[in-house]
């Protein structure tokens, strides 16, 4: 990201002396204004933007350390090097002291001055840098980016912006793909924490011996590796937020550390022995059944009262009906632009194929699917041809079936079962409900029923004059 830099305001009464500061900046491809008082320097302060003041600290009129107050309360982010006559330790403590970024003594050589404009220079870029992360990630998580207008996702944009300005902590559950890291980001960035850090570990990806050390930092020493003093994860999330992904593959001893943490907010990095403090909003997410990894003894009872203070919970892709298409047209739409693709829409047979399918990817899957659907597709509309065979998918689903023996409470997993076998035979009757209840030897009645009872919609278009109620 290039970002141009605004020019450096010169303030000195002694015109030699702006002469060439002025030569020394420019040479170096810095822009430079330049006045000789600091009052002439506020009046354009007013007008411009710059991204660093020098400034004499001895001044005709006003002098030097009264400007630099004067600076610092109406731009306090503003740095300001102020140029001394002679280094007294004194004056030096003074002018950092009033709030200078940094003084030099007079006579300085060129290099002295350059390298602290160097530094403020970077530091401006980061500034922007965090200011244009932050703008971008403000966008990302806006509430009307979380698509979905079945109830349960109006209600969970509801939910949103009545919990994330609490510092309540919030269990997100949900499978795969669902949309749990997209609802952290939205409670960090609808909280009055958003300007602070929103810090994310996936407790997974980091093997244990590393992720207490991540977490909580370590001393130097700590253990083999540890060279240097490290602060963790929570102290840069001081004051902002920690998600916390996968929490359920977070170790037993590990899992103690995190309780007492959540209990007083304080922690101890490893290989120390400082109590150490921070004020952070904690957010976790797991997609395995917690209350299972409880009953086996893999998570902690006591910790998951901690967390699940308010919990969202994100219902499957393929119980949002409708949303699928409003999903399907939201990364159409999306891919359209970054792959430069002029395709409008689906045909019907394409809605009638994402609709039918159960999507155990769940909106990860839909994405993808419909980014390589754009990628194949040669006319401008998505075709149910450039969608993936999804019976042939559901059938591999099913050969699978034995690995499923004590994964899933029986009655969940006959759902699933019946599910996959209703979605095939529509599929197969190509939607017409009186064939697909022939193949499953059931009357359509029955099967109108069934579909009901597990949420799986048939695509509005597809309802032809026979099988219209
Ligand atoms: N309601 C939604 N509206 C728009 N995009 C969504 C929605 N839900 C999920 N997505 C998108 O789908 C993808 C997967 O979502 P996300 O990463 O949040 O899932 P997850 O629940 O964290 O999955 P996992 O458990 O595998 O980590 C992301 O690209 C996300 O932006
Ligand atoms: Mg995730």
């Amino acid at each position: 990201m290039s970002m141009l830099l605004p020019p450096v305001l010169v303030v000195d009464d002694e015109k030699n002396m702006r002469l060439s500061l002025e030569k020394m900046l420019s040479d170096e491809g810095y822009a430079v204004r330049s006045v000789e008082s600091a009052e002439a320097a506020l009046e354009l302060l007013e007008r411009e933007e710059f991204f660093l003041v020098i400034t004499d600290a001895r001044l005709g009129g006003m002098s030097g350390y009264e400007f630099l107050a004067k600076v610092k309360s109406h731009w306090p982010q503003l740095p300001v090097l102020m140029i001394t006559a002679y280094a007294t330790p004194k004056q030096a403590v003074e002018a950092i002291k009033a709030g200078a970024i940094d003084y030099l003594p007079k006579p300085f050589a060129p290099e002295e001055l350059l390298h602290a404009v160097g530094r403020c220079a970077e530091r401006h870029r980061l500034l922007q840098e965090n200011v244009a992360l932050k703008t971008r990630a403000l966008e990302l998580y806006r509430l009307d980016q979380i698509i979905g207008e079945t109830p349960k996702m109006r209600e969970l944009r509801q939910l949103i912006q009545t919990v994330a300005p609490t510092d309540a902590r919030v269990l997100i559950l949900g499978e795969s793909g669902t949309g749990k890291e997209l609802v952290a980001g939205a409670l960090h960035y609808h909280s009055n924490r958003r300007h602070a850090n929103y810090v994310k570990i996936n407790c997974a990806a980091i093997p244990d011996t590393l992720l207490e050390s991540e977490l909580f930092g370590h001393e130097k020493g700590a253990f083999t590796g540890a060279v240097k003093q490290k602060p963790g994860r929570v102290e840069e999330a001081d004051g902002g937020t920690i998600f916390l992904d996968e929490i359920a593959d977070m170790s037993k001893p590990l899992q103690a550390k995190l309780l007492r943490f959540l209990e007083d907010g304080t922690f101890t990095r490893v290989g120390g022995t400082q109590e150490l403090r921070v004020n952070v909003r904690v957010i976790a997410a797991t997609n395995r059944d917690i209350i299972r990894a409880i009953q086996e003894g893999q998570f902690r009872e006591d910790l998951f009262h901690r967390l699940n203070v308010v919990q969202i919970h994100l219902p499957p892709l393929r119980e949002r009906g409708q949303d699928i298409l409003l999903l399907a047209e939201h990364f159409l739409k999306f891919y359209a632009e970054t792959l430069r693709k002029r395709v409008k829409g689906f045909t019907p047979a394409a809605k009638q194929k994402l609709l039918a399918h159960t999507w155990p990817g769940n909106v990860r899957e839909l994405r993808n699917v419909i980014e390589r659907a754009l990628i194949l597709e040669t006319t401008d509309q998505i075709q149910a041809s450039s969608l993936p065979d999804f019976h042939i998918e559901s059938r591999l689903r099913q050969a699978a079936h034995e690995g499923l023996v004590g994964t899933k409470p029986l009655e969940e997993a006959l759902a699933d079962f019946e599910r996959s076998l209703i979605t095939s035979a529509l599929e197969q009757a190509g939607y017409s409900l009186t064939k697909a209840a022939e193949l499953l030897k059931i009357s359509r009645h029955a099967l109108r029923y069934r579909m009901q009872r597990l949420n799986i919609t048939l695509p509005v278009d597809t309802t032809d004059a026979e099988d219209a109620d």
